[in-house]
C-alpha cells in the first residue's frame, strides 16, 4: 500500500508548479534549496489524490507548506500549530488554516488527532519531540497518513525513524538537500487506528 502511494504521490508530485499554490517570493526564497523537488510538491500530491478533510500540521514558521495544502484542497479544514506566532504576515484569505500556538503536549489542538485524516510533522528535529508526537497520535484512533519531514536531518531523527515499527516508507525524491547534496530525509508511515 505505501509502495502504490509512494508511486502515485512521485508522479502527481512531478507534475507540480509551485507558483500554482506559493507566492512568485516565497518561490523565489526556496528555490535555491531545491527546485525541482521539493517537499512541498508531496504535501500538495497528497491532497490533491487523497483529499484530506481534516489536516493537522505541527511546524507553521511563515506558514508556506500550509499555504500549499490549503490551496490544493479548500475545503479542508487545517490546524497548524508552532511554539510563537512568527507569521503576523499570513494571509487571512487562507482562512481554512488555523494558526496556534501549541503547548509542549499539544493539549491546545483544536482538532484531535482522532478526528484528523493526515497529519504533517515538520517542527524541532531533534527526534525527542517527534517521539513524543508519535506516542500521543499511538494513544489515539488516528487511522491514516503521517508526513514526517527532515527524518535524516542529524543522529537523533535518524535514529527516530529507524525504530518506527509502523508501516513506514521514504521519499528521497522530494526531500530537501543539505549543501553537500545529500539528502534530509522525507518519511511517511500507516497507522490503522
Ligand atoms: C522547519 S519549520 C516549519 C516549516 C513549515 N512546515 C514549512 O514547510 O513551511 C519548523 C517550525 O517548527 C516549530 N517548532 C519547533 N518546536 C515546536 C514544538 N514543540 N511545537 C510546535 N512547533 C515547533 C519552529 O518554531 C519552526 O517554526
Amino acid at each position: 500500500m505505501l509502495e502504490q502511494l509512494k508511486e502515485e504521490l512521485i508522479t502527481c508530485a512531478s507534475e507540480i508548479s509551485l507558483h500554482d499554490y506559493l507566492e512568485p517570493e516565497h518561490c523565489h526564497l526556496i528555490e535555491p534549496f531545491d527546485v525541482s523537488g521539493h517537499y512541498y510538491k508531496l504535501l500538495i500530491a497528497y491532497c490533491k489524490l487523497k483529499q484530506p478533510k481534516r489536516i493537522i500540521e505541527v511546524g507553521f514558521r511563515e506558514g508556506w507548506s500550509a499555504r500549499c495544502m490549503s490551496v490544493a484542497v479548500p475545503d479542508a479544514k487545517i490546524a497548524s500549530y508552532d511554539l510563537t506566532m512568527q507569521h503576523l504576515n499570513y494571509d487571512p484569505k487562507y482562512d481554512n488554516v488555523i494558526h496556534d500556538t501549541v503547548g509542549p503536549d499539544f493539549a491546545w489542538c483544536e482538532l484531535s488527532y482522532d478526528n484528523a485524516d493526515f497529519v504533517f510533522i515538520d517542527a524541532e528535529h531533534d527526534g525527542t519531540l517527534e517521539q513524543k508526537i508519535l506516542k500521543r497520535i499511538l494513544a489515539t484512533n488516528f487511522q491514516g497518513y503521517v508526513f514526517w519531514d527532515d527524518i535524516r536531518f542529524n543522529t537523533p531523527m535518524s535514529d527516530f525513524w529507524k525504530q518506527i515499527t509502523l508501516p513506514k516508507i521514504e521519499v528521497e525524491e522530494f526531500a530537501t538537500k543539505k549543501r553537500d547534496g545529500s539528502s534530509m530525509g522525507f518519511g511517511v508511515t500507516y497507522h490503522e487506528g
